[in-house]
This record gives C-alpha cells, structure tokens and sequence, in this order.
C-alpha cells in the first residue's frame, strides 16, 4: 500500500510516500480501506522526533480516519466488511489500509460526508473526555478556550455550546476571532491585542478553561478562574514550566488536571467511544456540530499539509485525501 513514512525526525520535508505491506487484522481490531486522514498537530510533534508512538502502534503518523472496513479480526462482532467508520487509531492514518481497536471505531453519522467524518475522532474523544468527564463542564457554566481556531477549539466551541454552556475563547488574529463568534462563542479575545485575565473576570470570570498554551498562561489561567474552577491542560505549545501561587488553588478550591488521549488504555478509550455514541453522535446528525475543514491535501502532499498547520494560518482541521 502507499503510506507516509517519518524518514528522518524533521521538518515536513521528512515526510515522504513509500510502499509498506498493508496491516493485518489482530484479535479485537478491524482493518480499513482509509477514504481521507485527519492531520493533528500531535502528527507534527511525532515528525518532529518530540513525540513517540506508543509500545506497539504504527510508526506511520495519523491519528484519525474515515474509511471501509475491508477486514475483521477474530472477537469483533460489530463490525462487518463494508461499513462506513471513522476511527481513532494509534497511528497509521496517513496510509490506504490502517488497523485499529473495533471499539474505537463508530459509524459515519447519517449523511455525513467521509473528508467530514475523518475530522471527528481525534477532537471528538479529546474534547468530549476532557471537558465533560475531567473537568464536569455543566450548562450555564463559562468555559473559556484558549487556541480557539484550532481544530480542538472549533471542536470544542460547537460541543460546548450544544451542551449549553457559555463559551469565550482567544485566538490569534481579527479572522480567527471571527471565525469562533460565527460558530458560536460569545465572545473571542485576540491575544495579540488584548488581555484575556481582564476580559474574562470582566465577563465573570472562567468556570473551565482548555489550554493547549501553558506557559505563562498557567498562572493566568489561575487568576481567570473563578471560585471551584477546574484548570485543563492538554498541550503546552509554550512550554511547561511556571510559576503559581498553590494557596489560590486551596482558597479558591481549584482544580488543575490534564490528559492525552493516545497513550490511555484501550478500555478508556472504548469507554470514550461509547459517551461519544449516545451524547455527540446525534448532535452530529441533527446539524449541531460539524467539523470545520480549513483544507485537504492528497496523501502524497502530507509534507505540506504539515507546513501549513505549522504556519498556524489554518482555521479547523487539515485533512488529507488517500483514496
Ligand atoms: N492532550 C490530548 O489528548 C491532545 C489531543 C489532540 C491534540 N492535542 C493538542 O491540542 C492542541 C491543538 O491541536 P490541533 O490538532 O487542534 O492543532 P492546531 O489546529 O494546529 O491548533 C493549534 C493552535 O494553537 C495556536 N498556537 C500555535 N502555537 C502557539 C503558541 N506558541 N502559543 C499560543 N498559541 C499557539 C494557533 O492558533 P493562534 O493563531 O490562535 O495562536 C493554532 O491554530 C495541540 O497543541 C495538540 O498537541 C492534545
């Protein structure tokens, strides 16, 4: 089959299509024939070297597809040959055939389009996982979303708002910001031009915040937060390190946590899944929520696919088109 292979930890130019044997199927997975591939920025840090697959996965990157399944493996009883999936996988996204566990895979919401349902898995499980099960994000809540253009933050806006809660977000340009209040944020704080502690404790203060940032937003993020807030960390595209005061965190009874999906068992993730089956499935269905797709490349021009998520122009998800 052709597929993307990681030639040397690099820039995208690393990325190059090469022939590699398609993937068999193990006990407990399905094998798909993949129609388009989500690009995640995770994709980039493993390009890059500043991420390793898990034990066992693909060495190939990509996260997400959509697709056909084309083979079982033994034990898997919901799935059959011919059915539209999408899927999150432990690597292997960016090639014409990719493994993955039969329970993280879920169907194509009804009249979805591949290139669209290729955008869910990866957003979907990190956004539903962390706002609604670790920081218990409730209706009327205000929830503010750093990287709000990204394909997590336009993920999370529209999931957010369907359940009701009050949604700000920054982001890095006039456009970006825009694009958030079109999707549904009530407000959008440009970075670069104003300071989102003051606005948001204008507005109320944050009861949840998402961030992908880190860095000096951490104790930021800490003074934005009102009473009983829950702090959520899923990336620090600024680093890790910083300074906070913890008797905040005592006095005002906060909560900090975090996770990444990828290296979770699959049991958690199957349990991901589920939630996603019976909570945002029909949400997809009924129109509420829909990927927002800044562009599509073909499988050969994953290189600059990369390119441009790194030039951080791109409002959405990137995805790339492989049969
Ligand atoms: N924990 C998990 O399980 C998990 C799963 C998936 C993704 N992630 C992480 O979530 C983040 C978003 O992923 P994605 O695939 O949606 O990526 P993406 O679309 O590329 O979004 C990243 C956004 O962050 C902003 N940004 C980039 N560099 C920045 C910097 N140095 N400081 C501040 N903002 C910066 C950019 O928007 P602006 O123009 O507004 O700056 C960019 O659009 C990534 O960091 C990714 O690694 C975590």
């Amino acid at each position: 089959m052709r597929a993307i292979e990681i030639t040397q930890a690099g820039g995208p130019e690393a990325l190059q299509l090469r022939d590699r044997s398609e993937p068999k199927p193990a006990a407990g997975q399905i094998v798909i024939r993949v129609a388009y591939a989500g690009v995640n920025r995770p994709d980039a840090l493993q390009r890059a070297g500043l991420y390793a697959p898990p034990k066992g996965a693909s060495d190939i990157p990509g996260l997400e597809a959509s697709g056909e399944v084309v083979a079982v493996g033994p034990g898997v009883s919901r799935w059959q040959k011919g059915d539209k999936v999408c899927a999150l996988l432990p690597g292997g996204g960016y090639a014409e055939y990719a493994a993955t566990h039969a329970d993280h895979a879920l169907p194509v919401p009804d009249g979805l389009p591949m290139r669209e349902a290729a955008c869910l898995p990866e957003t979907c499980f990190t956004v539903w996982s962390n706002l609604f099960d670790r920081a218990q994000l409730t209706t009327g809540e205000r929830l503010l979303v750093h990287g709000g253009s990204s394909g997590i933050g336009t993920t999370a806006i529209q999931m957010a708002n369907a359940f009701g809660a009050r949604i700000f977000v920054t982001a890095g340009s006039p456009e970006k910001c825009a694009a958030c209040e079109k999707l549904g944020a009530e407000r959008a704080i440009d970075y670069r031009t104003d300071d989102f502690v003051k606005l948001m404790r204008d507005e109320g203060g944050a009861d949840v915040i998402l961030d992908m940032v880190g860095g000096d937003y951490i104790p930021r993020n800490i003074k934005a937060l009102n009473d009983d807030g829950r702090l959520v960390q899923i990336a620090f595209l600024q680093g890790p390190m910083a300074e906070i005061n913890f008797a905040q965190i005592m006095l005002r009874r906060l909560t900090v946590t975090g996770s990444t999906l990828r290296p979770q068992s699959d049991l958690a993730k199957a349990r991901i899944a589920q939630s996603l089956e019976v909570k945002v499935w029909p949400l997809i269905t009924a129109g509420k929520l829909r990927p927002v797709i800044d562009s599509t490349f073909a499988l050969a021009d994953a290189a600059n696919a990369h390119a441009r998520m790194e030039s951080s122009q791109h409002i959405g998800k990137i995805v790339l088109k492989v049969a």
